[in-house]
């Protein structure tokens, strides 16, 4: 089968064109719901429950065609009062094995509420097919920072300082809440969609879920994030984008990943 491409369509058309059992990951930022007032793709539905119901279809089709060793990462945004994905992880999880909830801190807030705290994450549930998944918790660690490591030296349980240094250069195993800058307007990586995941986030899930050659598949493809970070990592990959505008940027991104 082909990879390494991008299919303009809908998600859960093209899905089900798909095999059963491809994918070691599936990487879906999907539509919120309202959340992004001004997108047409944002407020295609007239209620949450279409939106709900239209979930657990490509959701469904997700993770047939995903392998029995793999993870699927579903992002959600809750933006001002809107709690629709709340309900969504819910049913999902109902419907699936779930794995895990990932907080992917974004480091700075992006809203103005007058009325709560500002918000400062997105979620990103995470569900299995089988019992024995592919996870890889080495493939990403977050560094010590340089002070941290002298202070650790010290200790004076570990007799090899020198294999004790090279345990804490490789630092510690990421926890689930990640923490990664949002793109700001005036960031390099930046193409014109307006809710353009980090490259960095990116690979990350994409790191500790699949090895070299696995096929990754992300549904909702939007400026290409997902394809270019799995040819970072040489892992194969299928986009599905709905916008020809953002097939278009992407198609771009992917020649200079
Ligand atoms: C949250 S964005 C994805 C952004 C992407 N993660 C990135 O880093 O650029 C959701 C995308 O889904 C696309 N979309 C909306 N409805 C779709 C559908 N039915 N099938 C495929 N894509 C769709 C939108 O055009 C939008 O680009």
């Amino acid at each position: 089968m082909e990879t390494n491409r991008i299919i303009q369509g809908d998600a859960l058309t093209e899905l089900q064109k798909l095999p059963a059992s491809i994918a070691q990951s599936i990487i879906a930022d999907p539509p919120y719901f309202n959340v992004l007032e001004d997108e047409a793709w944002d407020t295609q539905w007239k209620t949450a429950a279409d939106y709900l119901a239209w979930c657990d279809a490509w959701v469904a089709e997700s993770m047939r065609v995903l392998r029995d060793d793999g993870l699927a990462f579903i992002f959600g945004q809750l933006g001002k009062r809107e709690h629709t994905f709340l309900h969504l992880m819910s049913r999902l999880s109902q419907q699936h094995q779930f794995h895990d909830l990932i907080i992917w801190d974004r480091a700075v807030g992006y809203d103005e509420r007058r009325d709560s705290f500002t918000p400062q994450y997105e979620m990103i549930l995470v569900l299995r097919k089988g019992d024995n998944v592919k996870f890889n918790k080495d493939a990403v660690r977050i560094p010590y920072d340089a002070a941290t490591i002298e202070l650790y030296l010290r200790d004076k349980r570990y007799k090899d300082k020198v294999a004790r240094r090279a345990h804490l250069e490789s630092g510690k195993f990421a926890t689930n809440i990640l923490r990664v800058p949002s793109l700001k307007g005036i960031s390099k990586e930046k193409c014109g969609h307006p809710s353009q995941k980090p490259l960095g986030l990116i690979e990350k899930l994409i790191a500790c879920s699949t090895d070299a050659g696995d096929l990754v598949i992300d549904p909702f493809l939007g400026s290409g994030t997902t394809a270019a970070a799995a040819m970072r990592l040489q892992r194969r990959w299928i986009g599905i984008e709905a916008n020809a505008e953002y097939v278009r940027i992407a198609k771009q991104r992917v020649k200079n990943p």
